[in-house]
């Protein structure tokens, strides 16, 4: 999937804010953040951390790209060059909000890299972590969940409000419609990614 260090992160595009609770573990390695203020992160492009310790990753200007990195490499490997990989399992609370109501580009991706340079990824339905030479190239070794807002037929999106698990690029090998699980109902519901209001990604890999 990645190399032996590789860079977790939680990226992108459109407007995200991350409040109080960020973490990932696997059994080589954990993290939390409850806040981003004093918090030692690696920011680049239009991030920011906002007061009030939120994490705003662009700023509804159009095409701009901002990403949030874990700054140091964690351990996928159970050895150098084994086959053996650690599962991991990452939680943050996000918002996206659209500039304009019912309109949003593009979402957000979580991302995990061999690399926490990114200068040559593109804005928009890259966002931020390919571009029109490298999507979709084995060699990227990037593992991604994409929450994307927007549907994009030359990546077989299957609608404007999904969830998809990307390897190495844009089309997704899974995605499904945006929803949550209901515990005291046992159904499953939709869910607008971007309503503005904060949600929770689980994830368990
Ligand atoms: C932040 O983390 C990186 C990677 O672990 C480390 O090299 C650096 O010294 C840390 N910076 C601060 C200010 O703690
Ligand atoms: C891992 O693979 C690389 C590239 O094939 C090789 O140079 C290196 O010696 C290997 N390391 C170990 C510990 O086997
Ligand atoms: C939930 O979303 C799916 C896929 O977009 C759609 O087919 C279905 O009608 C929606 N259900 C409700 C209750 O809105």
């Amino acid at each position: 999937m990645c190399g032996v260090n590789c860079w977790c992160f939680l990226p992108f595009l459109l407007f995200l804010i991350i409040p109080n609770l960020s973490s990932f573990a696997s059994g080589y390695g954990q993290f939390s953040y409850y806040g981003f203020d004093n918090t030692n992160i690696s920011l680049d492009g239009a991030a920011e951390i906002l007061p009030g310790r939120l994490l705003q990753l662009t700023n509804g200007e159009a095409n701009i790209k901002g990403h949030a990195f874990y700054p140091a490499p964690l351990h996928f490997r159970k050895s150098p060059n084994g086959t053996v990989v650690e599962y991991f399992s990452a939680s943050f609370v996000f918002g996206i909000i659209p500039t304009q109501p019912a309109l949003s580009s593009e979402g957000i991706a979580f991302v995990i890299a061999p690399t926490k340079d990114f200068s040559d990824a593109l804005p928009a339905q890259y966002l931020g972590v390919f571009n029109n030479q490298n999507n979709g190239n084995p060699s990227n070794h990037i593992f991604s969940v994409e929450l994307d807002t927007v549907q994009n037929p030359e990546f077989q999106d299957i609608d404007a409000n999904h969830v998809g698990i990307n390897l190495h690029g844009l089309r997704s090998w899974q995605s499904s419609p945006a929803g949550f699980y209901d515990d005291s109902t046992g159904q499953t519901s939709n869910l607008s990614l971007a309503s503005g209001n904060a949600m929770q990604d689980l994830g368990r890999l």
